[in-house]
């Protein structure tokens, strides 16, 4: 486990190739098996491979531009109506989605 939490980079460029369908299951299933507040489990995973739609999400932030070249984006959605820890949840979920690829 120590290996995994060194070995976690954040990663900017990419191979021109997919990702296993079976590496992307592995991965959802890693982010769902964190903690959430009152155990409520509010949030949801967008696997986005569509070009155009990476090409928007791209434009979500100023430091975001290599995510267009990505083979495959996950949007971790919350909903601030379902939990008031939201954004505690969803953060914890892309640590362990962070963790799970690094793995
Ligand atoms: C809350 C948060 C927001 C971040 N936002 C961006 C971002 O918009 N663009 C980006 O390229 N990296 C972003 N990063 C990644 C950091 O720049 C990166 O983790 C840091 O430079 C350390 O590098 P490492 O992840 O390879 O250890 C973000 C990290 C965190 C925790």
């Amino acid at each position: 486990m120590h290996e995994i939490f060194t070995k976690r980079r954040s990663v900017r460029h990419y191979q021109k190739k997919g990702v296993e369908e079976e590496k992307l299951k592995e991965i959802l299933k890693a982010a769902m098996s964190g903690p959430s507040g009152h155990n409520s489990r509010i949030w949801e995973f967008v696997v986005v491979g569509d070009h155009k739609t990476k090409e928007k999400l791209a434009e979500s932030g100023p430091w975001a531009d290599f995510v267009k070249e990505a083979p495959v984006v996950i949007v971790i959605v919350g909903d601030e109506k379902k939990s008031k820890l939201w954004l505690e949840d969803c953060s914890i979920a892309a640590g362990y989605i962070y963790l799970e690829a690094a793995n």
